[in-house]
């Protein structure tokens, strides 16, 4: 990973350092192949070139997402980026298709709820930040996709999160393959729920970890071809049972245990328990609480779980008699006996003995003998043979970690018959959550085992990730040069092979019963004297050293015998068996008789190999995804990076060494057919000629603008990142194509839906219209009704005026004529009789003149006064002077006369001006009653039209003939067929003289005219009553 060459004076540089593990610099000097360095902090120090790496001064400050992009690939930059990101609370990296997930010992929830888990679905690696469920999508997708079953494995030391990665990964695939809510209890529900269950009874406080699992496990969750999950199976590995009854301080026991004795009180007084602290297996350690957690709600929700996961009441009475009888069982202590015999301690023992077998629902005198008594079958005869206090302890310890074990063996059979098997599922994914690489002080025989797993897995890792990779660049005949990789196989030869490897040797130890650890360390030594992974320590005698591919540890082998050796005393076995609880009976089915005859050796490592070859077979059936958790520190803090921790992290994890080679290969192959039927999309055009298959991908390729790729014989080998360019222009074109077939598919819904909202719409305007139209026709027949009556009055009106004007006239001329005719007789009368007085006066007799005097009198007052003047005087002046009087009073009348005459002219004239305007009413009267005479026509003709479009049926209403609206131009330009132009019609009168040329307040105005004509006549009326007053 050093790149020496490019190291020159001035170069930012990486050095290590005793305290960060890699510190900044810069070089100062060079000289050969030394180099001195000047560190961030100002010390100067001289190293030599291999020893320091080139630093990117241009790296993000927040860090890279994916450790490929780095521009220099070396350990302190991998470090130091996941560093920059932790601080961010940026816990997930990518390491090309491997993610980093370091533990943030704090609750990020933000980054774990369902808008995330939607974020992610579908979405390519690489598109949004590195993240556990982007892991599990890819698994999910290429299952789907490819048919092919996928498996997540999970890795790190103790406390690195792997448990809670692992229960992400379940909560996202669940999420992806999970049924609706509606389907009940569900096998997603079930699997998730198992969790806790498993954890109540596999999980226990370790100084490492708060809730460490003691068991490896294996979840293999089921898909059916709709991809959805149609069931689980749960595999465990190698609890650790020397837990049950050994704990050191500060850790706990499993969970369960304290759970119980936090449980409701009325189940405590029934198992009679009470504080953890009076009991043996729990008081060991002066733990008991653990922070923030609370044994009596935990409690109560392990119960729900196993109610969840399908553990009848019953089931989960008898399971938690067996966690009481266990801690009962642990208090029973012995005191030495007869000779070499051994008693119960004291009336306590009793107690507790009592307790167990009542809880056991077995014999307490049997589970004494059990405990006490060892009977050895010889050919000969059958022995009993007591056993001292420690016998009888290590024989109670014993029957513990046996019932214990069976218990959670049960636990995890009856989980996986609860959720069921799906034996159609062709696909699965399996999640591995086991142990990371240990080494402590004392390593013991769980160590062995844990380490032999990390072996196995790292080969397992190293067949895909190298190995395999490049036999494959081999028989594919590229062009590649050969990446070194550590291979570990031969620490594996050394731990399994058979004959010969240590786990082979521990068994025929075992066997052989005068065998002691020291005789089988000693055999390691002989055996494996040469080899480069054995190492043996100077000095030692039971201890031996094993180059792990992680490092070296060294194990003490006092206890690797009696933790190997696999059997069930067959005292205990006897006694649970014919236990009256069937659920305890359960857990110890009677051996079959050629198994209890043959008394075979079973070893836990043996079945511990042959468990981890079975997965191994899993795992190699399925395409592997790599998640390593790393844990920042041991302190278990949030916010606490330890360069050195995590470095060593990384390199027994093999994250460095996958970067190296992966940047170095060709990480990404597949055969031209696989790579054809996923790209061809990219260049349709080879679909449509008949091109060779490697031709056809190089085509593609090239049409994309990769470079760097190889063509081997079958297959196409991308370098890291080109699957994701391709697969970047794939989807591009899929998006386009999609967009395509949306705009259609849309367009046709939307043309659907419009021409369903046009239909409704034209029914509702169609009711609208009908409805208007006879509220159109109602007002109408109204306007007609009151416009009748309005001709009625206003004619009324007329013809009353026109007679008031005429008769007023006609009196007028009557009084002008009678006037003048009597004046004219008046005159003739005056003249008349002034003649008569004339004559009279001149040669008439007094007889006539007093005839004409009295003829006088009758006729005027003025003739009467002139007699009666004329009786007094007799002088003809006064006669004379009477003449004149009345000729000035003649001619006064005359020209009164004359005025009246000029008046009358006058009154004639007026009189004819108000003919002629009667005339134009009149004229105007018969407009208006033709134009009522229209309307009512129209009207009738709108209403004949109506009746006929409303008694016409609705069936034929589209085969009818439309009514036209006045619009004609809306109806020509439909070209749509299903929306005939009736669709959108308004009925409106055939002819111009329509009710619609008509203004809408046409009959308001009509009404208003008539009145104002009216009320114009009333003017006329008063003026004529002034006329009337005049005359
Ligand atoms: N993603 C996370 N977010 C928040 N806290 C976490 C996360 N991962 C782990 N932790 C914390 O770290 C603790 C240890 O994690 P976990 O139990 O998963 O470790 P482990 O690797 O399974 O250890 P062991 O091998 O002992 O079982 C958890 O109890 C939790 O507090
Ligand atoms: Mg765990």
């Amino acid at each position: 990973m050093g790149m020496p060459q490019d190291i020159d004076v001035g170069s930012h540089i990486w050095v290590g350092d005793p305290e960060l593990a890699w510190t900044d610099g810069i070089v100062m000097n060079v000289k050969g192949t030394e180099a001195e360095v000047q560190t961030g902090d100002g010390k100067m120090l001289i190293t030599t070139l291999s020893k320091i790496y080139p630093r990117d001064l241009e790296s993000p400050d927040e860090g890279v997402d994916d450790m490929t992009k780095l521009s220099y690939l070396n350990e302190p930059a991998v470090l130091y980026n996941l560093a920059t990101r932790y601080k961010i609370n940026e816990i997930y990296t990518y390491c090309g298709n491997i993610l980093i997930a370091v533990n943030p010992f704090q609750s990020l929830s933000h980054l774990y709820d369902d808008s995330i888990m939607q974020r992610y679905k579908g979405v390519q690696l690489g598109e949004l930040s590195p993240h556990v469920f982007a892991i599990a999508d890819v698994a999910y997708r290429a299952m789907i996709n490819e048919g092919k079953s996928n498996s997540i494995l999970v890795s790190g030391e103790s406390g690195a999160g792997k448990t809670e990665t692992t229960k992400m990964l379940m909560r996202y695939l669940a999420f992806l393959g999970g049924h609706a809510a509606a389907e009940g209890r569900t096998v997603e529900q079930q699997v998730l729920e198992s969790n806790p269950v498993l954890e109540a009874f596999g999980n226990a406080k370790t100084v490492r970890n708060n809730n460490s699992s003691r068991f490896g496990k294996f979840v293999e969750i089921q898909f059916d071809r709709h991809g959805r999950i149609s069931g689980a199976a749960i595999r465990t590995y190698l609890l650790e049972r020397s837990r049950v009854c050994q704990i050191s301080d500060p850790e706990r026991n499993y969970h369960c245990f304290y759970l119980l004795c936090a449980a409701p009180l009325e189940e405590i007084q029934r198992y009679k328990l009470g504080d953890p602290k009076s009991f043996h297996y729990l008081n060991q350690s002066s733990c008991y609480e653990l922070v923030g957690v609370n044994d009596a709600h935990d409690y109560l929700a392990t119960r729900k779980a196993m109610d969840v996961v399908g553990i009848s009441e019953k089931e989960q009475e008898a399971i938690f008699r067996v966690v009481a009888a266990i801690l009962h069982l642990g208090n029973i202590a012995f005191a030495k006996g007869e000779e070499d015999s051994s008693m119960l301690q004291d009336d306590e023992s009793k107690f507790h003995l009592q307790m167990t077998a009542e809880l056991l629902m077995c014999d307490p005198q049997a589970l004494e003998v059990a405990l006490c008594e060892r009977v050895m079958i010889t050919p000969e005869e059958i022995i009993k043979r007591s056993l001292d206090p420690h016998g009888a302890t290590v024989s109670r310890d014993g029957l513990a970690k046996t019932i214990y074990s069976r218990l959670f063996d049960w636990l995890v059979n009856k989980i996986n018959v609860s959720i069921g098997q799906d034996p159609h599922s062709q696909c699965l994914i399996g999640v591995l959550d086991i142990y990371g690489f240990e080494s402590f002080e004392t390593n013991s025989f769980e160590q062995f085992c844990i380490n032999f797993t990390n072996e196995k897995l790292q080969q397992h890792f190293n067949q895909h990730v190298f190995k395999m990779e490049q036999a494959e660049y081999k028989n594919e005949e590229i062009d590649w040069s050969y990446v070194e990789f550590v291979d570990n196989q031969d620490v594996l030869d050394l731990l399994e092979k058979k004959p010969g490897g240590i786990i082979s040797l521990l068994d025929e130890a075992c066997m052989f019963p005068k065998s002691t650890h020291e005789t089988f360390t000693q055999k390691l030594y002989q055996t494996f004297k040469d080899h480069k992974r054995f190492v043996k320590p100077k000095l030692a005698r039971t201890e031996f050293t094993i180059v792990h591919y992680a490092g070296e540890v060294q194990y003490q082998s006092d206890q690797f015998l009696d933790k190997n050796k696999d059997y069930v005393v067959p005292e205990h076995q006897d006694l649970l068996s014919a236990s009256q609880c069937p659920f305890v009976a359960g857990l110890f089915p009677p051996l079959s008789e050629e198994t209890a005859k043959s008394g075979k050796f079973s070893s836990i490592g043996s079945r511990f190999k042959l468990q981890l070859q079975q997965l191994m077979d899993i795992l190699k059936s399925t395409e592997p995804n790599y998640i390593r958790c790393i844990k920042p520190n041991s302190e278990l803090k949030s916010a606490v990076f330890e360069n050195a921790n995590v470095l060593q992290q990384l390199r027994s994890g093999g994250v460095l060494e996958a970067i190296r080679v992966k940047c170095k290969g060709y990480p990404t192959h597949r055969t031209f057919i696989e790579f054809l039927n996923r790209f061809a999309i990219l260049a349709p055009e080879i679909l449509e000629g008949n091109y060779d298959e490697q031709v056809a991908c190089k085509w593609i390729l090239e049409k994309v603008g990769v470079t760097g790729y190889q063509m081997g014989k079958t297959k196409v080998f991308l370098k890291a990142g080109q699957m994701a360019v391709l697969d970047a222009h794939k989807a591009k074109i899929l998006g386009e194509s999609a967009k395509v077939v949306q705009k259609h598919i849309r367009s046709h819904l939307g043309r659907k839906r419009y021409v369903c909202m046009r239909r409704s719409s034209i029914h509702i305007q169609t009711a609208w219209r009908g409805k208007l139209a006879r509220q159109l026709y109602t007002t109408m027949k109204k306007e007609a009704a009151a416009a009748t009556e309005i001709q009625k009055t206003f004619r009324r009106q007329v013809a009353r005026r026109k007679y008031i004007e005429t008769k007023s006239s006609a009196i007028v001329l009557q009084t002008g004529l009678r006037t003048m005719v009597a004046r004219n007789e008046f005159r003739y009368m005056a003249k008349t009789k002034s003649a008569v007085i004339i004559q009279e006066k001149t040669d008439v007799c007094p007889f006539k003149e007093h005839e004409v005097v009295q003829k006088e009198n009758e006729l005027c007052p003025i003739i009467e006064e002139i007699s009666s003047h004329d009786e007094g005087a007799s002088d003809i002046d006064i006669l004379r002077a009477k003449v004149e009087k009345l000729k000035a009073l003649l001619l006064a009348e005359k020209k009164r006369a004359d005025e009246l005459e000029k008046k009358h002219a006058e009154a004639q004239e007026l009189s004819e001006k108000r003919r002629k305007k009667l005339e134009e009413t009149e004229k105007r009267v018969y407009q208006l009653q033709d134009s009522l005479n229209k309307l009512l026509f129209s009207m009738s003709d709108q209403f004949s039209q109506l009746k006929t479009i409303l008694s016409s049926p609705s069936n034929k209403r589209s085969t009818s003939q439309p009514i036209t609206r006045n619009d004609s131009s809306d109806s020509s330009d439909n070209s749509d067929a299903s929306s005939s132009d009736s669709d959108f019609t308004f009925p409106s009168p055939v002819d111009s003289a329509n009710i619609s040329s008509l203004p809408p307040d046409a009959v308001q105005r009509i009404v208003k005219d008539a009145s104002a004509t009216e009320t114009g006549s009333e003017d006329s009326e008063k003026e004529g009553g002034a006329f009337d007053d005049y005359f």
